[in-house]
């Protein structure tokens, strides 16, 4: 089994400041951890969930992903990142099964973490990041 755990569920929001507060006021929720993330165009706040987080995310500038997915779909559950050990092994093992990989390559993500994308059409219609923590 290569998967450790869910990292995150990844959430597109208009506004990261309504969605923060409305996740601490309806559940408690608290801000772990917040970066602009200027590779993808996006700003992105995670509020822990045991050893998970829900990532809140909001794009920076017009052509991010983000973005382009809000003005197509609308807010909601954008990605979910599940946890490996070894981001290059598991996005080998996705291709061989016959996932289709965004990334190549395993590239660097948020909070210091290696991550590669794979394609929702190959997996379910879910986007799926592989998320390796080294820390
Ligand atoms: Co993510």
């Amino acid at each position: 089994m290569l998967l450790t755990r869910i990292d995150h569920v990844a959430i597109a929001v208009h506004d990261l400041e309504a969605a923060i507060d409305y996740h601490r006021r309806a559940f408690g929720a608290e801000v772990h951890h917040r970066e602009v993330v200027d590779s993808d165009g996006v700003e992105e706040a995670l509020l822990g969930v045991g050893g998970s987080f829900i990532q809140l995310t909001t794009p920076t500038r017009s052509d991010s992903p983000i973005a382009v997915f809000l003005e197509r779909r609308g807010e909601g559950i954008h990605h979910i990142g599940y946890r490996v050990d070894n981001c290059a092994a598991a996005l080998a093992s996705v291709v061989a099964a016959g996932g289709r990989a965004i990334d190549e390559e395993p590239r660097p993500g948020s909070r210091g973490t290696t991550v590669a994308f794979v394609h929702p059409r190959g997996s379910f219609g879910t986007l799926i990041e592989l998320v390796e923590d080294s820390a």
